[in-house]
């Protein structure tokens, strides 16, 4: 009797299970695809999640990331022994560290065409980031940014539909007006945990703390051996060169400990050594792009990893960031950066606090020396954070004019004004977000005479190459990417006066 009706249930559960299985099969929709991708990259060895085919191009983009990962080691989550995220640190460090010698670009001892990718994180649905975009950030790539330097990436929401009707978009304008720039879209999905971007005690909202979230995976969307890491409300102010980015092989790094005082950055070194288990550095949200090695955000990421003892990064996230203290990633990459990967940066910071004080925080390995620290920059800043600065925007039509002069062109809406060299003293300032409110200007007390020279040499130089033909620094492009922003209901504040 027992035994009988045991047969029918189990008969009964073969047929359900099979019914189940048949259904999904049948109307196997989008949206299914959708969160078996999401698992596929966000998700953690546990789900065996396997490559699944993506249904269009942009999703194959975004997929692509993780290609080369065993499926049961995903580089986001950290889960597994992060053998994965060794393997990339490899790569990259192999292809930047052994120049070829037969064409290494002489200023720097790197290969002349090693490339850099200009890497922005946006939520592509939000229309006053869409504006940021077009006006301030491609609006000066076009004209400052050499397009031999690298490429643009943009990171997405993948989840949003939206997001991927501007991506559209941007390839287009980019494609169809500016063969020589090349921009890519990828996407990120979310965090499979939502509670990791929304908490109680949040100091700011998921959107916020996404960015966040993303920022310590910037390697995941470039080969590039380096990222030049951008916001979307971040204009270029003046050309950018290799002189600039580079001393030797040495990525440029600015930074300043003088924002102390606020209560804010006292939380970022707070949470960055949460994270990292040392000492903050400096407050590195000074300067835009910053310069960093694709692979110091692998191991940063490792290292955090270790020092949490946790095995994905959702939990090390949780740990370093889930009260009410706000977080700057670039400072804890910075941070990292300057405790483990020291000598393949080239610091240059300012400090408000006297040098043998400042030190008595750091391990006796790790002391700040003479030499890691700068006075007044010897390279001017090359862009600005648009919001805190708006007042520098006049600067870009300045160093248009003053490379033109430079190179021996007269232009005609340059001639209107007598720009000079002391016009552009503001780049010259370590943070260009606190230019107005802290230590204003850097140039005053005698310095004028080394301003000036610095800014003259920067000039020299790409004046020279624009001379030569080896530069374009077209204000056509300017206005080009005003129309287009026209076209999709953008207007652009003039960049011309
Ligand atoms: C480049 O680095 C060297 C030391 O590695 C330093 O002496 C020199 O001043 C640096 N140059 C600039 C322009 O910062």
């Amino acid at each position: 009797m027992a035994n009988l009706s045991s047969r029918k249930l189990f008969l009964f559960l073969c047929f359900f299970v099979g019914a189940v299985v048949l259904y999904f099969l049948v109307t196997k929709d989008d949206s299914m695809i959708v969160s078996g991708k999401t698992i596929l990259e966000y998700g953690s060895s546990s789900r065996g999640a396997s490559k699944s085919p993506s249904t269009d191009t942009s999703r194959k983009a975004s997929s692509d990331i993780s290609t080369g990962e065993s499926p049961s080691s995903n580089l986001l989550t950290g889960v597994s022994s992060h053998a994965s995220a060794d393997k990339s640190a490899d790569v990259s460090s192999y292809t930047v560290g052994k120049p070829t010698g037969a064409s290494s670009d002489i200023s720097t001892g790197l290969p002349a065409d090693t490339q850099i990718t200009l890497l922005l994180r946006m939520p592509g649905s939000v229309m006053e980031h869409r504006e940021r975009y077009y006006c301030d950030l491609f609006r000066t790539t076009v004209l400052y940014w050499p397009p031999s330097y690298g490429k643009t990436v943009l990171v997405l929401d993948d989840e949003s539909r939206k997001d991927h009707e501007f991506a559209e978009i941007v390839n287009k304008h980019a494609r169809e007006n500016f063969p020589d720039y090349k921009v890519e879209v990828k996407y990120e999905a979310l965090p499979k945990d939502q509670s990791v971007l929304d908490f109680p005690s949040a100091p700011k909202g998921p959107g916020y703390n996404r960015q966040l979230w993303s920022s310590f995976f910037f390697d995941l969307y470039t080969n590039d051996p380096i990222i030049a890491w951008m916001d979307s409300d971040v204009a270029f102010v003046t050309p950018v060169t290799k002189s600039s980015i580079f001393n030797g092989t040495k990525l440029r790094v600015l930074g300043w400990d003088c924002t102390f005082h606020f209560t804010w950055v006292q939380e970022w070194a707070l949470t960055t050594e949460r994270a990292l288990g040392l000492p903050y550095v400096a407050d590195y949200m000074s300067f835009f792009p910053v310069y960093i090695y694709r692979d110091t955000f692998v191991s940063c990421r490792k290292h955090i990893l270790k020092h949490l003892k946790v095995t994905n990064f959702e939990d090390a996230f949780k740990l370093f960031y889930h009260d009410r203290n706000v977080l700057s990633p670039v400072s804890v990459v910075l941070s990292y950066a300057w405790f483990f990967e020291r000598s393949r940066y080239d610091w240059n910071m300012k400090l408000c606090t006297d040098l043998t004080e400042y030190n008595k925080k750091f391990p006796p390995d790790s002391k700040i020396r003479p030499e890691h620290l700068e006075d007044i920059l010897s390279e001017p800043q090359t862009a600005f954070h648009v919001p805190y600065g708006e007042f520098l925007t006049a600067n870009i039509l300045i160093s248009y004019c003053l490379t033109q002069q430079e190179a021996g062109n007269r232009i005609d809406f340059c001639l209107r004004h007598s720009f000079s060299l002391n016009d552009n003293f503001d780049l010259l300032h370590h943070d260009l977000q606190r230019v107005r409110t802290i230590r204003s200007n850097p140039c005053a007390n005698g310095k004028a005479d080394y301003c000036l020279q610095v800014l003259g040499r920067h000039y020299k130089k790409v004046g020279l190459e624009v001379k030569e033909n080896k530069r374009k620094l077209e204000w056509s492009h300017v206005e080009t990417v005003e129309k287009l922003a026209k076209e999709i209901g953008i207007t652009c504040k003039p960049l011309m006066y």
